[in-house]
């Protein structure tokens, strides 16, 4: 038998990832509503807690952890882990998971359809029609960029990236990718993608899509430098991070060129929208729901609830992030 340990919840788990907690033995405390982490009863003692579980929107940073002097584990409902302060997670050896696996074919699927929708200006058209505006079949209306035997570029080529090429095949795709290392050569071929540096990607894709984490060094990765060297009639899919992209720069490009549309279900400020990028009709906006399926979020949930039951009964932790 494991000692009881306190868990903070920042936000209600699906059923079945809370009645594995719950079953641990663990002694559960879930945030109020929407309160999360300002939720008295760990705002007022965040040192009360051995293991906390949290999601992308609820910042763990330094501060946090400092005052959480009994915290061991950190355990994300998400992929991303750009919310959380992983080197002062570090200096304290406390432990730090999260979900990957699970939501990579949702994620890849809202990508994709992003791209799909920018391309074709599906929810443009949507709006014409409900306003009243579609007067007929016409030659020239509401054409769009074509996307069968087009050049997809990926920035990142992990799982998602990987599941976005594998989607691109179909379509009839080439498939360019850029990360700081190429993939063994047995991988590329398999997945019928080819390496190239990142200014390369940008300048010979028709399409660029964002596959990678939030990190010093991809903010605002796409600046208006690397938005000006893309192709003439190209599109932008960002299901990322909002942060990754310079959402102003990006905004210009819209109005003025190179690019013809953008798909993107992540923003910087979350869940602000840059108002430039409000009033873009070739901007295809969604409200950052890569991974939102049932069975996909109840599988995260799951996945960060085990996570935490292994570190606290001293197992190696599955997902650890850095591991
Ligand atoms: C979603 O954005 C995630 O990081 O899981």
């Amino acid at each position: 038998m494991h000692a009881p340990f306190r868990v903070f919840v920042s936000s209600s788990l699906p059923a079945a990832a809370a009645a594995r907690l719950a079953g641990s033995g663990a002694i559960v405390t879930t945030a109020e509503s929407d309160r999360a982490l300002a939720d008295p009863r760990f705002a007022a003692s965040p040192d009360a807690y051995e293991a906390l579980v949290v999601l992308l929107t609820h910042p763990v940073d330094a501060a946090l952890i400092a005052r959480a002097s009994a915290l061991r584990v950190v355990s994300t409902v998400s992929v991303g882990v750009d919310h959380i302060d992983l080197a002062a997670c570090a200096a304290r050896g406390i432990v730090v998971t999260h979900t990957p696996g699970v939501l990579t074919e949702a994620t890849a699927d809202l990508a994709f359809g992003l791209l799909l929708a920018a391309a074709r200006r599906i929810a443009e058209g949507d709006r014409i029609v409900r306003a009243g505006g579609f007067s007929g079949w016409g030659p020239s209306f509401m054409v769009g960029a074509r996307v069968q035997g087009a050049t997809l570029g990926l920035v990142g080529l992990g799982r998602i990236g990987s599941a976005m090429a594998r989607r691109a095949r179909g379509f009839g795709m080439k498939v360019l990718y850029a990360q700081r290392a190429p993939l063994a050569e047995a991988m590329e071929r398999a997945l019928g993608v080819r390496y190239v540096t990142l200014e390369s990607l940008f300048s010979e894709s028709d399409f660029v899509s964002l596959h990678c984490p939030l990190t010093p060094a991809t903010r605002h990765l796409v600046n208006r430098e690397r938005l000006a060297s893309m192709k003439h009639g190209s599109v932008l899919v960002n299901a990322s991070r909002g942060a990754c992209v310079d959402e102003e720069a990006l905004a210009e490009a819209l109005a003025t060129g190179p690019l013809a549309a953008a798909g993107l279900d992540v923003f910087e400020h979350e869940p602000v929208v840059h108002p430039a990028l409000l009033s873009r009709d070739n901007a295809v906006l969604t409200p950052h729901i890569g991974s939102a399926e049932g069975a996909t979020r109840e599988a995260m949930a799951t996945m960060a609830v085990e996570s935490v039951v292994a570190v606290m009964e001293g197992r190696e932790a599955p997902n650890r992030v850095g591991a």
